[in-house]
């Protein structure tokens, strides 16, 4: 995606062909700030300190990872030590376990003087790959905005309500729920994006708005309580929201608070989308709510809140220095609030059924 009128994606590898570039998340909107990864241990921190973020592109930045690690050393005791290192950097995003899996699957069986540069050529097929399923999530999805902005007549935009960040920046490019709005953007479709705050961490204030800005799409911020009331009103015609962890089941798991605008939308009928790429089902995974773990981040971000202050980015205490916080980072929406998932393959049921309609040898790894 473009950011003042230059192309850029959420990672890429530095000229020099070896050190890996990021955008500095933690810093945006206020600044856009590039960082460099040069170590594993400097990936590792960017994964847990969600300078990077948003499931696949923390997959992506892990794969990079391992090649930074095994530039290290590449003995067979050191694939195991790295993927462990990356695999515990976060918990609930399977693409991060799924790409650790892959690089794993690829180089462990190479002798140690191919692993550097096979390594750097998986990490760069993961991220082509990401791009090309995101483009097509987008696809799939602009063809639902479509047939909703036929319904309304072609008056009006399509209201779409979206939850955390789930746009380029969460992904290597194009995003997954934010794909089919850019998607509809360009084919002349009018889109208005509801964009919820998202806290603790504001992903929706900081991230999502960022992009809808850059790319021009009208947009308004709401606070993550808001919901409800505009869909009791009319205003919200689909909800498009990400996943971290998609149980085999079709139960979602995705940033905390998603539940909640999943049974408001019950409630009013409203349909509720869930944007995936393959890479984001866990078959192993029967029961959402039972079975995916559930980060827990540090209490700071809910008792502080970052932003621009005087022109530096600063955190304001809000509440009272004796007062404890819990932090739950997701929460999972059952299948059976979930209108369909949007995938690389197509628009399908929340459900094993849909999912096997659409990856019928994955089901098989489970
Ligand atoms: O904690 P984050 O910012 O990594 O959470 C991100 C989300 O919840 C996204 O909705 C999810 O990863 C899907 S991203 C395409």
């Amino acid at each position: 995606m473009d950011v003042n009128g230059t192309p850029y994606r959420s990672i890429w590898l530095a000229k020099n062909g070896w050190q890996v570039d990021i955008i500095d998340q933690t810093r945006l909107p206020h600044e856009f700030v590039v960082a460099r990864l040069s170590t594993l241990a400097q990936a590792a921190t960017a994964i847990r300190d969600m300078l990077v973020r948003g499931a696949p592109l923390i997959g992506a930045t892990a794969a990079y990872g391992f090649c930074l690690g095994l530039r290290e050393k590449a003995d067979d005791a050191e694939l195991g030590k790295i993927a462990d290192t990356l695999v515990d950097c976060r918990p609930t995003a399977v693409n991060l376990r799924w790409a650790v899996q892959r690089m794993l699957a690829v180089l462990t069986p190479l002798p140690r003087s191919a692993r550097v540069s096979t390594a750097y050529k998986e990490a760069a097929a993961i991220c082509e790959e990401d791009v090309v399923t995101n483009k097509a999530i987008g696809r799939h999805g602009a063809g639902l905005l479509q047939d909703i902005w036929k319904k309304k007549g072609q008056h009006g935009p399509v209201n779409i309500l979206t939850h955390c960040n789930a746009g380029w920046l969460a992904t290597v490019d194009w995003g997954t729920a934010l794909a089919p709005v850019f998607r509809a953007h360009s084919d002349g479709i009018p889109v208005h994006v509801w964009v919820d705050e998202t806290r603790p961490r504001n992903q929706g204030a900081h991230l999502t708005a960022w992009e809808l800005v850059s790319a021009g799409i009208d947009h308004h911020l709401i606070v993550d309580n808001a919901g409800g009331h505009l869909m009791q009103h009319g205003e919200v015609d689909i909800c498009i929201v990400g996943t971290d962890r998609t149980a085999a089941s079709g139960d979602v798991c995705n940033k905390i608070g998603t539940y909640l605008k999943a049974l408001a939308a019950f409630d009013n009928k409203v349909p509720f989308y869930v944007a995936l790429p393959g890479s984001t089902i866990d078959w192993q995974v029967t029961n959402g709510v039972g079975e995916i773990p559930i980060e827990e981040r540090d209490s700071e971000e809910v008792l502080v809140v970052r932003g621009l202050h005087d022109d530096k980015i600063e955190g304001v205490r809000i509440a009272p220095a004796d007062t404890p916080a819990g932090n739950p980072a997701f929460d999972v929406t059952p299948a059976r609030l979930v209108t369909g998932l949007i995938t690389e393959r197509g628009v399908c049921p929340a459900s094993r059924r849909g999912l096997s309609s659409l990856y019928p040898k994955r089901e098989n790894d489970a």
